[in-house]
């Protein structure tokens, strides 16, 4: 049995396989629409979420399996008191895989320890995010045609924010990918992800406060939301929310072909204004989520097509 809590539990060649699975999903929706009959998936969120928990639903459903689960930790015996460890255990008993999304980092992982279905981290406090980072692979290679050979801007809040953490941690393994991290001093990319992940495979990068210095030269632009959940005073936060404002004047320097990804909900990094301008894809990311996910539930319930 497999799980899924880092992007890291995929080697690339699996990655690639899943991938090529999902854009097949793309094309062929309805060869795949009873791979999953009476089949279940659990979707037990502990923390907010529209897209992960809907578009793991909707892939469940796409593939002709049903849904149960939570939406909110409060509505779950989590408010009495339970551990995970031993909801994981009961949920095991209902259904035959599940997407997990906790505030506490390495929850889906204790989760996965007493587990007898495959668990995937639906992200995980400022931790890991991986079935963003396979949309967002899915996207830049469905419209870009490739995974290397790309200057990728990171802008925003990379301290705390978990899919630029699970992103790096994937593309560093591809060839010719540099890093442009673009935040404030105070939402820094942390040591151990520049030491352990970047510097220690030789992926270059370099660490910039100005957007307006960085766009010229990125293939992607990666924005985020500054995480407000994940502050410890209201007042830092709210200095810092508006640091950067994607609008239409900032998108004249960039390149024409430089595709603007956001794993969404947006608050105001990214002026609507700029949400008709061909290059911003991040609606079209959240149908290439519901693709990977579909490929992925196929793949950890083992069920070829
Ligand atoms: C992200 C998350 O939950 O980490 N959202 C998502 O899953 N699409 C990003 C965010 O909340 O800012």
């Amino acid at each position: 049995m497999r799980h899924l809590l880092s992007p890291l539990d995929l080697t690339v060649e699996e990655i690639e396989k899943l991938l090529d699975l999902a854009s097949d999903i793309e094309k062929n929706p309805d060869k795949y629409k009873d791979t999953c009959r009476g089949k279940k998936i659990a979707t037990l969120f502990y923390e907010p979420s529209t897209r992960t928990r809907l578009s793991f639903e909707t892939a469940m459903l796409n593939l002709g399996g049903n849904v149960i689960g939570f939406a909110d930790a409060n509505s779950s015996s989590a408010s009495k008191g339970e551990s995970v460890a031993d909801t994981i255990r009961l949920v095991s008993c209902y259904a035959d895989i599940c997407a997990m999304r906790h505030p506490k980092e390495g929850a889906p992982l204790v989760a996965s320890l007493h587990s007898g279905i495959p668990v995937i981290n639906a992200g995980d406090g400022g931790h890991q995010h991986p079935t963003q980072t396979l949309t967002d692979m899915m996207t830049i290679r469905s419209l870009k045609g490739r995974l290397n050979n790309l200057t990728i801007g990171l802008c925003g809040d990379l301290k705390f924010g978990r899919t630029v953490h699970s992103l790096i941690n994937s593309l560093v393994r591809y060839t010719g990918i540099r890093f442009v991290l673009i935040s404030p001093p105070e939402l820094r990319l942390p040591d151990y992800i520049k030491e352990e992940v970047l510097l220690a495979n030789n992926t270059p990068f370099s660490e910039v406060a100005s957007l307006d210095e960085a766009i010229r030269e990125l293939d992607i632009l990666y924005m985020t939301r500054v995480q407000k959940e994940r502050f410890f005073n209201e007042e830092d936060y709210i200095r810092l929310k508006d640091c950067y404002v994607l609008d239409k004047e900032k998108m004249a320097m960039a390149k024409d072909d430089m595709l603007v990804l956001h794993p969404l909900p947006r608050v105001n990094e990214i002026s609507v204004e700029v949400d008709d301008d061909p290059r911003a894809v991040y609606f079209k990311q959240v149908q290439y989520g519901v693709y990977v996910r579909m490929a992925l539930i196929l793949t950890l319930l083992n069920i070829t097509v």
